[in-house]
C-alpha cells in the first residue's frame, strides 16, 4: 500500500510556520517553500508531498483523503464542518472570532428590523445566533466585513480580530466573543488507519515541537 503522506497546507503564513516546525523535525520544506508556479511539492527522501492551496480548500483536500494531513485556522475548519479529526493545535495563527460593532445603537446608521450580520462566516454565524435562538440574516462578504456597520449594510459583524487596528480605524469595537482561533492540524478518519504509523509519527513529532516552542 502506498504510504506516501500527502500534507495540505494554506497557502501563506501558516504555510510557513508550518515548514518552520517540520524542518525541526528534519524534514525539508526547500521546494514548497519556494514552490513558484507548481502547486505540488515533494521532500522524496521521506516521501512527504506538500499541495498549496486556499484555506478554504485545506478541509475539502483532507475530507476526500487526496491529502492525508492538513493546516488550517479553527475558523476555516468550523465554517467547513466537514469530519476530519483534529489532532493538534499548532497554536500559531492565534486571534479570536468576534462579533463587531457600535457599542451604542445610535452611533450606527443601521435602524431596520432585521438583525443583519455581515459575515465571511456565514455557517458559524448561522450556529452562533441560531443556537440562542436568535433570527438574523446573513450578508455575505469575502473581504473589508469592517464596511458592512460603517456603510449601513448591517448591524455588526462576525469576522476575526487579530490585533484590533482594522476595527479601531473604523471606529468598531469586539461586543461578543465567539472562540477562540488557531492553526489546527487536522487527519482523513481513513489515513489515520491505513497510515497509521506514518500519521502518528508525524502528530508526535509536531506534538513536541510544539511543546518545545511554548517552553
Ligand atoms: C482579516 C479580518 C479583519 C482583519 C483583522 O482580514 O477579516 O479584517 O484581518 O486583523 P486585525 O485585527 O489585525 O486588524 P484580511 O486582512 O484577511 O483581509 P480581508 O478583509 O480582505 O479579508
Amino acid at each position: 500500500m502506498d504510504q506516501t503522506i500527502t500534507l495540505a497546507l494554506a497557502k501563506g503564513r501558516l504555510a510557513e510556520q508550518t515548514f518552520d516546525l517540520l524542518e525541526n523535525m528534519g524534514i525539508d520544506c526547500s521546494s514548497p517553500r519556494n514552490p513558484g508556479r507548481q502547486l505540488v511539492l515533494w521532500d522524496r527522501k521521506n516521501d512527504i508531498r506538500f499541495i498549496l492551496v486556499k484555506p478554504s480548500d485545506v478541509p475539502t483536500y483532507v475530507e476526500h483523503g487526496v491529502a492525508d494531513l492538513g493546516v488550517v485556522g479553527k475558523d476555516t475548519l468550523l465554517e467547513a464542518g466537514k469530519p476530519l479529526y483534529e489532532v493538534l493545535d499548532l497554536t500559531f495563527g492565534a486571534c479570536r472570532l468576534c462579533v463587531c460593532g457600535y457599542t451604542d445603537a445610535g452611533g450606527s446608521p443601521v435602524t431596520r428590523s432585521t438583525f443583519r450580520v455581515a459575515t465571511k462566516y456565514p455557517s458559524i454565524a448561522r450556529n452562533y445566533y441560531g443556537s440562542r435562538g436568535q433570527t438574523i440574516e446573513i450578508i455575505e462578504l469575502h473581504g473589508s466585513v469592517e464596511l458592512g456597520p460603517v456603510i449601513g449594510l448591517s448591524d455588526v459583524i462576525l469576522d476575526i480580530v487579530e490585533s484590533g487596528s482594522t476595527l479601531r480605524a473604523n471606529g468598531l469595537t469586539v461586543l461578543e466573543e465567539v472562540c477562540d482561533v488557531s492553526a489546527r492540524l487536522v487527519v482523513n478518519p481513513v489515513s489515520m488507519k491505513t497510515k497509521r504509523e506514518r500519521v502518528q509519527q508525524l502528530i508526535a513529532g509536531l506534538s513536541a515541537q510544539v511543546e518545545k516552542k511554548k517552553g
